[in-house]
């Protein structure tokens, strides 16, 4: 007999226009669309062609309108400055229209793009729906991320305006936000014309005259701004995220049917009701931030919980239950190694036995593949179901999951469940057909994607279609390996290219690359993903030295540290990194960076046909061992 989920299945893919016409009710519209899914400049479908909204109205206005003004929208809760304060919807529609207005008063308007680098305060939410109530289009860096890395977003984005804060709090470390800004402008080939810098006072940033005004002084003058509609196809975000070079792709999410999606979302998979504490604890800068600290919860009326610390340190691994506990929060969505990182410091979950946990439901992890020894720990210390869901930056929402709102299946350890209503997930083998269950290939979807999804890459629509549109046509590559079960169960295996996730971070091993072939003293240079028993993944390089280079090698290695740290950004954890005489290649010329990769993860492997000279691998296998790595391997397997 079919349930809830069935039959929502089946509609989504037989009937798209009835089944996301009728979620889009749940929206308040300025002019309603004329085509739910415009289909005609395939393969770049757009939803709700011809409807006018604006997002900000939807997360924001509304429910003051509708009556929910002294609900709190947002309850900032920060253990690295000791503050909590919780802000109301009708407050956060005044500051948002204020600052609004100050960013009209720069000249922002329909279109133009604002870069936002900042940290985790309530501000950084502020700045995201204010650029939307103008129709303007957000960036969001996460802080973690280099003066190089935000230079090439503001290259590629060309803001007319930045807006930042003084500095960002990391446990006890205050990291300066301001020097980082001032030379990602000087190394962009852009300018912004004004920066917007909120103070704090762990660290007061030097403003420069004539570019850079006081947040507080000025939004204080501004006359609040009203909502501007905009075409529900037009760009409410542009999102970067790793690509296989050092160039990051720039994902374009629009406004109409990113609304619709997120909204269902929260009924459908996370079973939430409006007025009810969400809380994603993770960071505005990433799609989970984007998605389910702002869009989401704001526009299905809920509490969302901005949290300014770490699931450990910040004081203690019961920081998290401290959260849930003081506001009653019924939903936690992370990452699975949050988790990872509570269990090793509190095995027996110790210090959930001083916490009353009594509002909490349910926990959602993704971001990365949760282990299920992890899954399991969370399960039998929280007594609630644990959840694991798969998506990515590109879909903004989840394509596999057990939906809780529709109709709950039993878990299996493992697997995110199965594919959300909307989704037509296949697995294709490599001749592009059709594998059977259980069978590992490449996870696909069927074109149109659902909406909410990317709409393009900015600027970039060739790129967007030979990243994702030209391998397989007539779906949309999501780059992960895996397969489906005799049941309909998603797992998801591995990745297809050189991305990896490291503490749910997302970064390109083939961008460390770039940026170690840049050293003076390195000839050749590999960096693969090796297991980690926190992170799940941890960068680890190769270096070939020039001929003639009579440097230590723990000098060069130590530069080729400090230049990816400096390049890309703390957040890239690459700390470890070894000198070799030679790389193992195929005859090709192509570096065997797999083979490396379950050497180091003391894996089973299987001699490459194709390999150039085999006995390269033992010379791989003892620099390994003699950077002590092999052994710790031993100890933490994932
Ligand atoms: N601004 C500046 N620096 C940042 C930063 C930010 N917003 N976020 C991270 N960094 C820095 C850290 O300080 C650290 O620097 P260090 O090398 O000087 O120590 C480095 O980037 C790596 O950070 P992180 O990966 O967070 O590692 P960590 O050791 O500080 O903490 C965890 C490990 C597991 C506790 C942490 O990663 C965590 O809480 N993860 C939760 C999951 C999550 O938020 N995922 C996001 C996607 S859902
Ligand atoms: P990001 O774009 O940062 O969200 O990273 C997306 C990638 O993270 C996916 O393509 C997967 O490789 C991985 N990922 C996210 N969620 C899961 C999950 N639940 N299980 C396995 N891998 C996941």
């Amino acid at each position: 007999m079919s349930n809830a989920y069935d039959l929502a299945y089946e509609r989504s893919l037989k009937d798209p226009e009835g089944f996301w016409g009728e979620a889009a009710q749940d929206l308040v519209w300025e002019k309603p669309w004329s085509k739910v899914l415009d289909d005609s400049n395939k393969p770049f479908y757009r939803w709700f062609t011809g409807g006018m909204v604006n997002t900000c109205y939807n997360a924001v206005d509304r429910h003051v309108e509708e009556g929910r003004g002294d609900q709190a929208a947002i309850i900032y809760d920060s253990p690295v400055t000791g503050i909590i304060r919780r802000i109301s919807y009708a407050e956060l529609r005044d500051q948002v229209a204020r600052f609004a207005g100050l960013l009209a008063a720069q000249g922002v308007a329909k279109g133009d793009r604002v870069i936002i680098y900042m940290p985790m305060v309530p501000e950084a939410l502020v700045a995201m729906l204010a650029s939307a109530r103008l129709g303007a289009v957000h960036s969001v860096v996460f802080g973690g991320f280099a003066a190089n890395e935000l230079a090439t977003r503001i290259a590629d984005a060309k803001p007319k305006v930045v807006v930042s804060a003084s500095c960002g709090i990391e446990g006890s470390k205050v990291i300066a936000y301001k020097p980082l800004l001032d030379e990602a402008i000087r190394l962009s080939s852009h300018k912004p014309e004004r920066c917007i810098i909120y103070q704090r006072p762990q660290a007061l940033a030097e403003l420069q005259p004539g570019r850079d005004l006081d947040w507080k002084t000025e939004a204080a003058k501004a006359p609040p701004h009203a909502c501007v509609p905009v075409a529900a196809t037009d760009p409410l975000y542009i999102l970067y995220t790793s690509g296989t070079t050092g160039q990051p792709k720039g994902v374009v999410r629009d406004n109409g049917g990113h609304m619709v999606a997120l909204k269902w979302t929260m009924k459908h998979i996370y079973n939430v009701k409006p007025g009810e504490v969400y809380w994603a604890a993770s960071d505005v800068g990433w799609v989970v931030g984007h998605s389910y600290i702002v869009y989401a919860p704001l526009l299905h009326g809920c509490t969302t919980v901005v949290y300014e610390g770490k699931p450990v340190g910040t004081p203690d691994a019961g920081a998290f239950w401290r959260v849930i506990a003081q506001h009653r929060v019924r939903t936690l969505f992370t990452a699975p190694t949050a988790f990872r990182a509570i269990k090793r410091e509190d095995p027996k979950a110790e210090m959930l036995a001083r916490y009353d946990l009594s509002s909490f439901e349910q926990l959602f992890l993704a971001g990365e593949r949760s282990d299920p020894d992890t899954l399991a720990w969370a399960e039998q210390h929280l007594k609630v179901p644990v959840i694991d869901h798969w998506w990515q930056t590109e879909t903004g929402w989840a394509i596999a999951a057990n939906c809780m709102g529709l109709h709950p299946f039993p878990v299996k350890h493992g697997s995110p469940t199965k594919v959300v209503p909307g989704w037509d997930v296949q697995v294709l083998d490599d001749a592009h057909q059709p594998a059977k269950p259980g069978q590992v290939g490449s996870l696909v979807v069927k074109l149109p994607l659902p909406p909410g999804t990317l709409a393009t890459l900015w600027n970039a629509d060739q790129r967007f279609l030979d990243s994702y549109l030209a391998e397989f046509p007539g779906y949309y590559k999501t780059g992960d390996a895996g397969y489906l079960d005799e049941d309909g169960y998603v797992y998801v295996m591995a990745r297809t290219d050189d991305i990896i996730n490291v503490a749910g971070h997302r970064l390109s091993t083939g961008a460390m690359e770039e940026v170690l072939a840049s050293h003076p003293d390195v000839a050749e240079c590999a960096v693969i993903g090796v297991a980690d028993q926190l992170k799940g993944q941890l960068p680890l390089g190769f270096l070939v030295l020039k001929a003639g280079v009579d440097k230590p090698h723990d000098q060069v290695v130590k530069e080729a540290v400090q230049l990816v740290r400096e390049r890309i950004g703390p957040v890239a954890a690459f700390k470890t990194c070894t000198v070799v005489n030679r790389l193992p290649k195929t005859r090709s010329g192509k570096i065997l960076r797999g083979t490396m990769q379950k050497i180091a993860d003391h894996q089973d492997f299987k001699m490459p046909a194709t390999i150039d000279d085999p006995t390269i691998l033992p010379e791989i296998e003892e620099a390994l061992s003699q950077i002590g790595y092999a052994k710790a391997r031993e100890n933490s397997p994932v």
